[in-house]
């Protein structure tokens, strides 16, 4: 099969066959949206019905939760379980401690969604994701059509704040009109090149009246699974070692105060 695939959709077929060896009988699966997560998708309804398992899956969007139902998934809503044991998907970019861009398929807020009701999340992606800083694919922003064009001054207003390179900011469109999310928002598209604080940058966008949600995933991720074009594959795994700064702090808070 990877044979006829172009490198980038070899290594993105190499991750999310590799991924889907980590889903168990059983399992509530959060799955991804884009052509990453698609493959995952297919690899997941090939072995669940070799190997006769069942799952519980949650799609991110309404294009995986079509591709899942085709294939014979057992798709339900996110309400309707209490938790989710594993989402694969896809992302835009990471970095060393595993913070994210996503949205490119304009669906990072389910995604983010399901992510954060799941145990655990798991990247998968080629190598072309992997950055050093996060910024060069530019930021998605989800808002309401209602008054975008005043939540898009006060993206500026952020951006001419915080530390980045670039502060363009675009809205999505297709076909001449905007592309509407799956809940029927817009997205501003944030082209930063450079974000050297997203911790903050994240804080500062989530709290503008009109954000719905933006594509800086931060502490949700824990496993980035790499395929390569050769059909090989690598996992890092998030550093759970804490900071010495954090140790100190802790064995501080137990010294009895005078
Ligand atoms: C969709 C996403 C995707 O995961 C991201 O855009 C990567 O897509 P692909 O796997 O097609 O490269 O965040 O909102």
């Amino acid at each position: 099969m990877s044979d006829t695939l172009s490198p980038a959709e070899a290594g993105k077929f190499a991750a999310a066959m590799a991924s889907v060896a980590e889903i168990e009988d059983g399992m509530t699966v959060g799955l991804g949206t884009g052509s990453t997560a698609a493959w995952m998708v297919r690899a997941l309804a090939k072995r669940a019905k070799d190997e006769g398992m069942t799952l519980t899956c949650v799609p991110t969007s309404e294009r995986t939760a079509g591709l899942a139902r085709a294939l014979g998934l057992t798709v339900v809503g996110l309400d309707d379980v209490d938790r989710i044991d594993v989402t694969i998907d896809g992302a835009d970019e990471f970095d060393g401690h595993m913070r994210l861009i996503k949205g490119g398929g304009a669906a990072h807020l389910r995604e983010k969604l399901v992510a954060a009701a799941s145990d655990r999340m798991i990247v998968i992606t080629d190598p072309s994701k992997d950055v050093e800083t996060l910024g060069a694919f530019p930021l998605p922003i989800e808002v309401i059509p209602f008054g975008w064009k005043g939540t898009e001054k006060r993206i500026r207003e952020v951006l001419a704040a915080s530390e980045v390179d670039g502060r363009e900011t675009v809205l999505r469109m297709k076909d001449g009109a905007p592309v509407l999310t799956d809940q029927g928002n817009y997205v501003i598209d944030a082209h930063l090149k450079r974000i050297a604080d997203p911790e903050s940058l994240s804080m500062a966008l989530a709290d503008i009246p009109g954000v719905v949600e933006h594509g800086l995933f931060i502490g949700l991720c824990d496993t980035v699974i790499i395929g390569h074009p050769d059909g090989k594959h690598e996992t890092r795994m998030h550093d759970q070692t804490p900071a010495w700064g954090d140790v100190i702090m802790e064995l501080a808070a137990l010294l009895p105060t005078a």
